[in-house]
């Protein structure tokens, strides 16, 4: 049976991935150091799966990966593993640098020294997916194309300057060792057990137990969201088909303001489970400013359309009903997460922002 070695694969995406790859009858090896951002209940209908394994560290570790690979022989390595928010790289940018960089530097070395020592058979087989974002690209304004796997490299924050560092140590293992890399640039995710941190579970949440909807600046800032389950077919359709060496763009054609898509979960709630009196758009506040907060984002994915034939299945008002009516049905997995770590970090990123610009 193929075996896919997964790193990440607690957190929001990789979980998606791994239960996906389960459906599809392929072997998994999860590799994930539960940072804040991994949950071993995004996993729990594995837990009696015999062609599932968990295995608790870091990709820095190079003895622990150099054993899975060993022990596993995956012809797959999709490294997901990441910190992944921009407001926490604003406050401790070096975790960012530790993980994103010098974490996927070493994954990237190991797999290269166990894929050197395989038959040319089986080195044939390898296949090393990096998984990265659109915010290496940089920030687009109003009326600027949408980014293309050749837009140059522009990250601005912390986060995305890890994430650009981390794509180009992929390319260059292609370019010097010759290592089967793809390498995936997507746009923002939304979709079952995302972490509270991020935009719309956090506004979902905030809604629910009747909190303040924080907007930073004026709500005009752009991105183009895609349910997390089209982003893993997307990255399953480059494993199977994609070109080795290459980058693809992954998006969903799906572009809103921040303040759009806060006003669009307001009236869902306000018609799956009503406030007594008023809207949950009431709750909504413009608070201070991501520093170096990107205008937008937009992904041109016409590449993989057109060579690989992959296309988003969600709509987004679609997408976001089946998200929401997903966190209303799991209220163990929300009172789970709602750590005392997780109130101490709405403290520290929100506890500032009290005055309305
Ligand atoms: P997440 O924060 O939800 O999950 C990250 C996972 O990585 C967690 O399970 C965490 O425990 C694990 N991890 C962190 N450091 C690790 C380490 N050193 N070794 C092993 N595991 C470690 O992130 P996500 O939103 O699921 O994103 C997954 C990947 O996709 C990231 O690489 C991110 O940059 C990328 N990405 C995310 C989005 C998005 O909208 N969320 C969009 C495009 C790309
Ligand atoms: O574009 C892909 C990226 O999308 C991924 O690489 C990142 O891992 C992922 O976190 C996401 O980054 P963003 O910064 O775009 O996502 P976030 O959910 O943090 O914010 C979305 C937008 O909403 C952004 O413009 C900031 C704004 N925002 C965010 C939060 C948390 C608010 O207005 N209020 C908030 O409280």
């Amino acid at each position: 049976m193929e075996c896919h070695f997964v790193t990440g694969g607690a957190g929001f995406i990789g979980s998606c991935y791994v239960l996906h790859a389960r459906k599809n009858g392929i072997k998994v090896v999860n590799l994930d150091k539960l940072t804040y951002a991994g949950n071993l209940d995004n996993l729990k209908d594995l837990a009696e799966d015999p062609d599932y394994t968990f295995v608790h560290g870091g990709i820095e570790n190079e003895e622990l990966v150099a054993w899975i690979l060993k022990s596993y022989e995956p012809s797959v390595v999709i490294n997901f593993a990441a910190e992944s928010h921009v407001d926490r790289s604003i406050v401790d940018p070096e975790s960012f640098v530790k993980t994103n960089v010098l974490g996927t530097a070493t994954l990237l070395r190991v797999v290269k020294d166990w894929w050197k020592s395989l038959s040319p058979c089986e080195a044939n087989k390898l296949r090393f997916l990096h998984v990265s974002t659109d915010e290496v690209f940089g920030t687009l304004g109003q009326n600027d194309l949408p980014f293309t796997e050749t837009t140059p490299y522009s990250p601005n924050s912390p986060y995305s300057a890890s994430k650009a560092a981390s794509d180009h140590l992929v390319r260059a293992f292609y370019e010097t060792y010759g290592l089967p890399i793809f390498l995936t640039n997507c746009s923002n995710n939304y979709g079952p057990r995302q972490f509270p941190e991020k935009l719309i579970p956090l506004v979902i949440l905030n809604a629910l137990q009747e909190k303040t909807l924080p907007v930073y600046g004026t709500g005009s800032n752009i991105r183009d969201w895609l349910h997390v389950e089209d982003h893993c077919e997307a990255i399953s359709c480059v494993l199977n088909r994609g070109e080795l060496g290459s980058s693809y763009n992954i998006g969903g054609r799906a572009e809103r303001t921040n303040l759009e898509i806060v006003q669009l979960i307001c009236s869902i709630l306000d018609e799956k489970c009503p406030r007594t009196s008023e809207s949950y758009s009431n709750l909504i506040r413009f608070v201070a400013d991501r520093p170096g907060h990107d205008f937008r984002y937009a992904i041109d994915c016409s590449k993989i359309e057109a060579e690989l034939g992959w296309t988003p299945r969600f709509g987004l008002a679609a997408g976001l009903r089946s998200t929401i009516s997903w966190y209303l049905e799991h209220s163990d997995w929300v009172q789970n997460i709602q750590t005392g770590a997780y109130k101490s970090w709405l403290q520290t990123n929100y506890g500032f922002r009290n005055k309305r610009v």
